[in-house]
Parts: C-alpha cells; sequence; structure tokens
C-alpha cells in the first residue's frame, strides 16, 4: 500500500513537472493588425531616424496594390512586365501616425542591399535588370518631401542577392551577388573603384544550387568582417583581402543562407573597456538541409533545420556549440531586442525560400536569451493568425516593438487562387515587456534629447526616471543600429550593451523621486560601432524604455 502510494506520488509529482513543458502555454507578446493594406508587400525594410520606414518590393512583376502620387504612371521601356505602371513599389511608413506615403522608384530594387549611411541616408545598392548595378539614396525628411534619388551604373558589377555592411570609415563594402564572387565598396573612392575577387564565395558556391547568397556578414570587433556563407565562414580583411581565418563548418554541415535561408546575427557586444578582449558571438538559426531546394522543386517539401549554431568569434580556436529550437524554421527573421534577447520570427517548417517552395508557415516566434544558461534560452511565444512566408520582414521600431509585413511567396500579387496570397498587411508584434503589468519597471529617459551626437570613447549622462525603488544591478544601457531587412537577414544590426548591471556601480546617482542619472562610456571606435544613427535604451529587469536616437561621429 504505502509502495503503491509512493509510486501514485511519484507519478504525480512527474506529471506535475511535465505539465508546464507539455501544455503549450499562450506564450507571452501581443499581436496587432495596424494595417490592412500598405500596398506592396514588403521585400525590404529600414527603419530611419525619422520613425520612418522604407519599404519596397521588386519593381517589375506588374502592379502593386497602390498608386504613384498625383496620378503619375512610370514609363520604363526596360520593365520586363508592365512599362508603363500607374503603381508604386516603395512606400514609407510613418510610426506615429501609422499612415502610408507612396515613393518613386524608377529601376528594379529586386531581392537588392542597403544599409543607413552615417548621416542617417538609406544607401541601397543592385537589384535585377536595369536595376542590378544602381544606387538609391534615400535622405530621410519629416515634411513628406523626401524620396529615391538613383545613380546609374556606378556598381562595378551585377548586385542581386548581395549584403551591404557599413565599414568604420562611413563607406559600404556590397559583398557577394548571383554569380558574382567579388566585393566593391560604395561610394567610390579614388584607387577602390573596382570589384575585387573573393574566391571564398566560389568555394562556397553548390554549383546547381547556389546556397550561399545574402551572405550573413559581421563586422568584428578587431576590424575583419566576418562572413558566413552556405555552411562555414571566414574571417575576412578587407583592407587587405585576406582570409585571416576559416571557422570550422556548422555541425551536421547544412547550408544557412540562401535559398536554404536560416538567419543569423552577432549577439549584442558587452564589456566594451575589455580593449583586445571584447568578445564577439555570432548565432545562426535554422535553414533548410542540403538538396531541400531541388526537392521542392519537385513538390517533396523536406522539415527545416531546428539547429542554431553559436560560435564565439573572436575566440583563438572557435567551435561550434549547436543548440534546439523548440521549432524547425526556415525564412525565419532574427531580430535583436533592446534588452539583448533575440526575437526569432516569420517563415515555414518545410521547404525553402524561392517561389512557392515553402510550405507550413511558423506562425510561432520564439524568443532566445544569450545569458541563460544552456537549457533555458528558448521562449516560445504567442501566435500570429498570418503566415509570414517568403519575402516576409521584422524590424524593431524605437518603441521596442517589432513591425512584421510582406509575405508574397508567389510571383505577381494574387490573393486568390494560391496556396500563400500574397500579404500586404502590417503587423505589430509587442513583446511581453510591453505588457502594462511591466509599467512600473519600465524607464523614461530624460536626456539626452534625442539625435544628439555622440562621440567616441566619450562619458556620456544619462537621466531617466523608474517609477520604483531600483536594483541597480539589474539597469542596462544598450545602443541598437537599426538594420537593412531583407530575404530573413538584418544587415548591419548591431547591439552594444554601453553598462551593464555590476559595472554600473557608482556611476549611477539618485537625483530625487524617481530620477536617476547614470554615467556611461560610449563606444571607442568606429569598428566597434560604425557611425550613423543608433537607438540608445535604458532597460530594467529586461524592460526597455522608449528608444532616443543619438548620432555617433
Ligand atoms: C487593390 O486591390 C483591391 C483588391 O484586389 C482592388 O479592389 C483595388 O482596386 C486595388 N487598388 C490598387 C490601387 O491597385
Ligand atoms: C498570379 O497572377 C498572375 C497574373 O497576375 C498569373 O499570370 C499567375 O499565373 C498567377 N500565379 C499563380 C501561382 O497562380
Ligand atoms: C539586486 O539584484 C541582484 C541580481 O539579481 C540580486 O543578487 C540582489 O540580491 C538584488 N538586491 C536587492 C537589494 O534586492
Amino acid at each position: 500500500m504505502a509502495a503503491t502510494l509512493s509510486s501514485l506520488l511519484s507519478h504525480f509529482l512527474i506529471l506535475l513537472h511535465l505539465l508546464p513543458l507539455t501544455i503549450a502555454a499562450p506564450g507571452g507578446g501581443k499581436w496587432d493588425l495596424v494595417h490592412s493594406n500598405i500596398g506592396v508587400s514588403a521585400m525590404h525594410m529600414q527603419l530611419l531616424n525619422t520613425d520612418r520606414v522604407v519599404i519596397f518590393d521588386l519593381t517589375d512583376f506588374g502592379p502593386s496594390n497602390i498608386s504613384l502620387p498625383n496620378n503619375q504612371c512610370r514609363n520604363n521601356p526596360r520593365d520586363l512586365t508592365l512599362k508603363i505602371d500607374c503603381t508604386t513599389h516603395s512606400v514609407e511608413y510613418g510610426v506615429a501616425s501609422n499612415s502610408i506615403r507612396p515613393l518613386n522608384v524608377f529601376t528594379n530594387v529586386w531581392c537588392s542591399s542597403g544599409a543607413a549611411m552615417a548621416d542617417g541616408s538609406l544607401v541601397q545598392t543592385g537589384g535585377f535588370n536595369d536595376g542590378d548595378q544602381n544606387a538609391r539614396v534615400y535622405k530621410p525628411c519629416t515634411d513628406n518631401s523626401c524620396d529615391w534619388q538613383e545613380f546609374n551604373r556606378v556598381l562595378t558589377q551585377k548586385r542581386w542577392y548581395a549584403t551591404n555592411h557599413i565599414l568604420p570609415d562611413g563607406r559600404q563594402i556590397i559583398i557577394g551577388g548571383r554569380g558574382q564572387f567579388t566585393y566593391e565598396f560604395y561610394p567610390k573612392r579614388v584607387g577602390a573603384d573596382r570589384s575585387y575577387n573573393l574566391p571564398f564565395l566560389s568555394q562556397t558556391n553548390d554549383p546547381r544550387i547556389e546556397n550561399n547568397l545574402y551572405p550573413f556578414v559581421f563586422l568584428n570587433v578587431d576590424g575583419n568582417l566576418f562572413i558566413f556563407a552556405n555552411n562555414r565562414a571566414i574571417l575576412f580583411d578587407y583592407i587587405n583581402g585576406v582570409v585571416v581565418r576559416n571557422y570550422p563548418t556548422i555541425p551536421g554541415g547544412d547550408p544557412r543562407s540562401y535559398p536554404s535561408s536560416g538567419s543569423a546575427v552577432l549577439l549584442p557586444l558587452r564589456n566594451l573597456q575589455g580593449g583586445k578582449n571584447i568578445v564577439a558571438e555570432v548565432l545562426v538559426c535554422g535553414g533548410a538541409p542540403r538538396g531541400s531546394f531541388t526537392r521542392a522543386t519537385t513538390g517533396n517539401f523536406v522539415g527545416a533545420l531546428n539547429t542554431c549554431g553559436r560560435i564565439r568569434i573572436t575566440d583563438p580556436n572557435p567551435q561550434w556549440a549547436m543548440e534546439t529550437m523548440p521549432l524547425a524554421r526556415v525564412m525565419g527573421d532574427m531580430v535583436l531586442l533592446p534588452n539583448g534577447n533575440v526575437l526569432i520570427i516569420n517563415g515555414a517548417s518545410t521547404g525553402t525560400a524561392g517561389w512557392d517552395l515553402g510550405r507550413n508557415p511558423v506562425q510561432t516566434p520564439v524568443i532566445y536569451r544569450p545569458n541563460n544558461p544552456g537549457q533555458s534560452r528558448f521562449e516560445i511565444q504567442g501566435s500570429s493568425s498570418r503566415p509570414r512566408m517568403y519575402h516576409s520582414t521584422a524590424i524593431l521600431l524605437r518603441d521596442g516593438r517589432v513591425l512584421i509585413s510582406g509575405s508574397n511567396p508567389n510571383a505577381y500579387y494574387n490573393f486568390t487562387g494560391v496556396l500563400f496570397p500574397t500579404d500586404l498587411t502590417m503587423e505589430i508584434f509587442s513583446p511581453e515587456y510591453l505588457d502594462r503589468r511591466s509599467a512600473h519597471l519600465r524607464p523614461s529617459i530624460i536626456s539626452p534629447a534625442s539625435h544628439s551626437q555622440i562621440g567616441y570613447g566619450k562619458q556620456l549622462s544619462v537621466t531617466f526616471t523608474i517609477k520604483g525603488r531600483i536594483n541597480r544591478s539589474l539597469l542596462m544601457v544598450t545602443m541598437v543600429a537599426p538594420p537593412f531587412t531583407t530575404h530573413s537577414f538584418s544587415m548591419n544590426q548591431r547591439l552594444l550593451v554601453l553598462a551593464n548591471g555590476n559595472e554600473i556601480g557608482s556611476n549611477m546617482v539618485s537625483l530625487g523621486r524617481s530620477n536617476y542619472r547614470v554615467r556611461v562610456v560610449t563606444p571607442g571606435s568606429s569598428i566597434l560601432a560604425p557611425p550613423g544613427y543608433y537607438l540608445l535604451f535604458v532597460v530594467y529587469q529586461e524592460v526597455p524604455s522608449q528608444g532616443i536616437w543619438v548620432q555617433i561621429k
């Protein structure tokens, strides 16, 4: 009897223990549909320092769902589909007004790349057909007067599916693209106006299915570029054209870049006063097993990868550490949240990137907490009701919300008669930190004023309020670079932790009721933080303030 009771009891305890794992909790966060039709499918998105988002699709597969302003039409004899087109393929989204403004883009920006520059302009390069060697500049404005400016044939090579990164000197590097095993810089400089070979791109190019497009590129803390394509990475000295290091192949050997589209982030950079000892880590998540693309074209949709690989790219002998996600995912987006956690969102659980090659949308985002112990890093969030398949995007906004739009896995805008109709809606995912229950923890920045300029390696005083008593070891100050996002990769995405918990100590003082001042040191160099606009956040117990824009130069 005693034995039975105790075995019953132990069963009961096991059940209790399993309960939180087996019952899929509704999960954190909240979804809101903020626009039912923005007119274009958001293949590319960039947040500007005006809190407006530039959005564009490709230009030559027929009409979009929004007219050009003032009854204009674009007459482009080189357009492959619709030479006289009265619709626009780019819009500006105003976050505060929740409004859409049509823009003019003339040549084809299909599967292009870009980054925000030191002055806050978006410089976008490449594309397809008549746009493949062009650069386009969008200077932010608040009076609705700004629009695209195009510069024809300024790239030395065609750049379709390339990756850009802003450099410490303020130029962009443009790496690869379909059939291009080279890199080049923009703007051009005397003596650096050509393309340079990058054999790594031909070595990782699977000739039938390229599998190395839109490489994952990060500026390492030593000034070299970490470049991941297909299933491996190099550390590249782009100034001297030298491969400094070959990283091991990611365990399993499956490809993670387009069309096997996983995603990747440079994890938050911490302890920035560490000089040569600053650690940089990259996290690559999801993708599709080798062969998935070919199989998908014959109607066989293979299960996506459910693993992430994490590697300290600054280690002398770096090794991948593998982790298992709660959900397999291809075409996911990885968004750095202001508190240093990573949101993994959008995509599908079978198939690959490419038109009509994905199945089984994953509508449930996951948060990854890089600092948690090994087995407790992933947390399932609440689900959206809409699939976000090929050509969907996600970006962080200044208020800590995440903007999600796009999804057009079909050639042309098809709203009916297809498995995954073109989606022109815009949604917002509000992570749990925006929940009302966290209101008493939310800091609010008083100074500096938004758009302040900050220098390198300088003291910066940040004053803020928090309602309750605070424990300074749970406070953080972070800086986030707003990325250019397309095809599951956010180019130029970067988060720097300026001060964190124990480092804060006596650098924080109370200024009386609910008011505090924390003194932080700005990043020491343009290698740590390339020049440009960043969002600065004060974070308390993982709850971020609204960001303010700061310009570092
Ligand atoms: C957008 O699509 C809807 C539904 O197909 C259509 O009624 C409307 O006329 C379209 N608008 C434009 C500007 O193309
Ligand atoms: C989508 O629409 C276009 C015309 O707008 C049509 O030619 C094409 O066949 C459609 N695609 C699919 C997959 O139905
Ligand atoms: C402040 O937070 C730290 C880290 O969680 C904790 O160890 C410490 O006990 C807290 N201090 C107080 C006074 O609550």
